[in-house]
């Protein structure tokens, strides 16, 4: 999570605390207990009015990317896209310089065996290949973030077990998503599912917290975990299971730092989507 004294994402060169650090605390008794215990902020209505718009502007140019997805298309040219649609929606790629070494391109692809943080490349898509974009964007100082898959002509079977269970695991996840249900309920209602379908979940990366920054507290994990933190209304987070057809363990590239495969090189398939916590349930914001 970014802290108030670090720079602001915005580029601004003024500290977060100084510049688009959210200003108007959400006042009820709740709100001030999450953030001083957890640093989880729970957000007020003009703070989920941005933070939907943002979302939906991702899933726009998510969707958009996706039916480019095709055979003989390089995610370098995905990457390309994402750039222009983010400039013709007045949006920020959140990915792009993000980090340590900063990201270099504006969306994540991750193809086949990769978990995930993929860069894009000049490698033309081929059938066969099962490709994750990944897209967050910032708007009027808000952030989304959502992921989805694309399948290049017929996969194996393998690839379609991951693809089909990691949506799958996402929506039962997204079901459960109420008032007062622990956390951990989110994990456990995933690798429930992933285990009878034969599957890993991938432990090493989580869900976030996401709207006012990239990546805020709460951690979202997908698998088996003992996180009693009730959900309440007003939390934004997403939930992005990493579903993969072998072992669970990645490893990360040692060149560009940020590819993520899977150890035994088995394939893997993610998709994510920004929740709200509601009063009665809970609001898909980046559908
Ligand atoms: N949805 C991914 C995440 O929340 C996107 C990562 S972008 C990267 O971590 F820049 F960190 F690669
Ligand atoms: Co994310």
């Amino acid at each position: 999570m970014i802290g108030r004294n670090d720079l602001c994402w915005c580029q601004s060169g003024l500290k977060w605390k100084k510049c688009h650090y959210p200003r108007v605390p959400n006042p009820s008794s709740l709100a001030k207990q999450y953030l001083e215990h957890y640093g989880i902020l729970l957000k007020t209505e003009e703070q989920i009015a941005g933070i939907r718009r943002a979302c939906q502007v991702a899933k726009a140019i998510l969707r958009l990317l996706a039916e480019a997805a095709v055979e003989g298309r390089t995610t370098k040219e995905l990457d390309e896209l994402s750039r222009k649609l983010h400039r013709d929606m007045d949006a920020i790629p959140a990915t792009l310089g993000y980090g340590t070494p900063p990201f270099p391109q504006s969306i994540c692809t991750s193809l086949n065996e990769v978990i995930c943080h993929g860069i894009p490349d000049n490698r033309p898509l081929q059938e066969g290949d099962i490709l994750n974009i990944d897209v967050a964007s910032i708007a009027e100082g808000y952030f989304g973030d959502c992921s989805q898959m694309v399948a290049i002509g017929a996969v194996s079977e393998e690839k379609n077990r991951v693809v089909r269970v990691s949506k799958e695991a996402l929506h039962l996840a997204i079901a459960v998503c109420k008032p007062g249900n622990p956390i951990s309920l989110i994990g456990k209602t995933i690798e429930d599912y992933a285990r009878k379908e034969r599957c890993s979940v991938v432990n090493q990366f989580v869900g976030h917290g996401v709207g006012v920054a990239f990546h805020e507290p709460p951690e979202i994990p997908h698998h088996y975990n003992s996180s009693s933190l009730l959900l309440v209304p007003g939390m934004t987070f997403t939930i992005e299971p990493m579903i993969n057809a072998g072992v669970r363990e990645g490893v990360i590239d040692s060149t560009d730092h940020w590819t993520v495969r899977t150890k035994d090189g088995k394939p893997s398939a993610q998709w994510e989507e920004t929740i709200l916590i509601t009063e009665s349930g809970h609001e898909v914001l980046t559908s």
